[in-house]
């Protein structure tokens, strides 16, 4: 090879690498229509504005929409959507300004429906991208309500603008607007979990409505759990000028059927305008979510049912659930105002871990099969205005012995059904006798055992 040969394959050389260069640039670089429209917002070169992330749990999303509605209408915003396929949900704020291989453009906004109270419902979105002015600094918010890509999926805000200290500064009054708006505050909450065990949102629950002489318990125990969970919200004031704390863990506990949720269910209606969030059985391990959800809208109530079913649980954290549930007492401020309340079958299963880290459940109640007297007065509550004589169903009661509310309830409904089928619109003492042989006897025994009582399975 000659010196001219060289020179030609070296300038070919560099030719090539040019036009390398430039093709990878055209498309590593290429801005999109998108960017051009959030550009011609913010006065600069959209794709070279710093970019803030805020990720947010699945339950908070409306309260973000929310937020940036209230925002939007302070500063004359709009909303644009997205064009560009479905990969959008998957990239982030800069693959969509400046994208390889698709042209992200504005296009229709994407909505989704969201509820916002038990049977109400608000329309949010759920892809766009929102063009404001906050304080005189124009801003553009990417929201979305489900990143995919990240595990558990998390609902996400992208801010762009020009200046950082302005993006914070209006990051700061959406977090604000998100808490004070909020849908979740003073409504009853629950969890369900999808099939992949993240959260799929919070759902609502009418509050419940049950009076104290619904709930017949043992002599002065319904007043202690209604005094510890009730009274010292009622009395925080007094608790905390004396520099005493306000958070307190309950742990009711008691066999199948004897009045555990239903005392809960009168807790909840005698908080009315208090956050709660119920989790029952599986939806436990989202324990940590309803802290966050109890400390940011305190007063609240973090009700966790039937605990013992998920306390070993290993499936969805290396810690079983039950750490989770003590980690989040232990994380509360002692000054909130926030009660947890737990309830289970198998005190023994929760024993040792809660002997282990003592203080996190400052009161334990038992909620015992009903003696006779509470057989009573569980019959008569039962019978209501039904015409059947006291000496009839305190004769029932007594016969009833080792038998829960469940039980009675079923009992008089039974007693109700035979008159009926008889074609007697009121049923007679008789019906209610004939009902408790026909519960009482051996071919019942299951279904005795699934009324609660201190039959087991084994015994059937
Ligand atoms: N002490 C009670 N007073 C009045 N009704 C009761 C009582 N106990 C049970 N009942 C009736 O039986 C139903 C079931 O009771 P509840 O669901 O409260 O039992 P539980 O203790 O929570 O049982 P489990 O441990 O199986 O969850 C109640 O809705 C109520 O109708
Ligand atoms: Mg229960």
């Amino acid at each position: 090879m000659n010196d001219d040969d060289r020179d030609i394959l070296l300038t070919v050389h560099r030719y090539l690498e040019h036009v390398h260069r430039v093709a990878a640039d055209d498309s590593a670089h290429r801005r999109t229509e998108l960017a051009d429209v959030i550009s011609a917002h913010l006065g600069v070169d959209a794709t070279t504005v710093p970019i803030t992330t805020e990720s947010l749990p699945l339950h908070r999303y409306v309260d973000a929409d929310i937020a940036l509605d209230e925002l939007s209408a302070l500063g004359d915003g709009r909303v644009v959507g997205v064009t560009g396929g479905d990969q959008r949900w998957h990239l982030s704020a800069s693959d969509l300004l400046s994208s390889s291989y698709s042209r992200f453009a504005p296009g229709p906004i994407s909505y989704e429906t969201r509820a916002v109270g038990p049977g109400a419902e608000r329309r949010v979105v759920a892809f766009g991208v929102r063009l404001l002015t906050f304080e005189s600094h124009p801003l553009a918010v990417v929201q979305r309500s489900t990143s995919p890509n990240v595990m558990p999926p998390a609902a996400r805000l992208e801010l762009l603008g020009a200046d950082p200290d302005a993006t914070g500064a209006a990051l700061t009054e959406i977090r604000r607007l998100m808490v004070e708006r909020s849908v979740l505050r003073g409504q009853v909450l629950s969890f369900v979990p999808t099939e992949y065990g993240s959260e799929a949102g919070a759902t609502f629950l009418p509050r419940p409505s049950v009076d104290a002489d619904e709930v017949v318990l043992g002599d002065g125990v319904l007043q202690t759990v209604v005094d510890h969970v009730v009274g010292i919200g009622d009395q925080r004031d007094v608790l905390r000028a004396a520099g005493q704390h306000l958070t307190r863990g309950v742990l009711l506990y008691g066999p199948p059927g004897t009045g555990k949720t239903l005392t809960v269910r009168h807790l909840l209606s005698r908080t009315p305008g208090t956050t709660a969030v119920v989790l029952t059985g599986s939806s436990v391990r989202f324990v940590t979510a309803a802290a966050e959800i109890a400390r940011t809208f305190a007063p609240a109530l973090v009700v966790l049912e039937d605990i013992d079913l998920v306390a070993a649980d290993r499936a969805y954290s290396p810690q079983p659930v039950l750490f989770d549930v003590l980690d989040a007492l232990d994380g509360l401020e002692s000054d909130a105002d926030i009660a947890f309340v737990m309830t289970t079958n198998h005190v023994q299963i929760l024993e040792e871990a809660l002997a282990a880290r003592p203080g996190r459940v400052d009161l334990g109640v038992e909620i015992a099969l009903p003696d006779a007297g509470a057989r009573r007065r569980l019959f008569r509550h039962y019978a209501g205005t039904l015409p059947f004589s006291s000496e009839a169903l305190d004769a029932a009661a007594d016969r009833a012995e080792g038998t829960t509310g469940s039980f009675a309830k079923e009992l008089i409904r039974r007693a109700v059904l035979s008159a009926a089928l008889r074609g007697d619109d009121v049923p007679a003492d008789d019906d209610l006798a004939a009902a408790l042989d026909d519960l009482l006897s051996s071919g019942a025994a299951l279904t005795r055992l699934l009324l609660g009582g201190k039959e087991s399975f084994s015994s059937i």
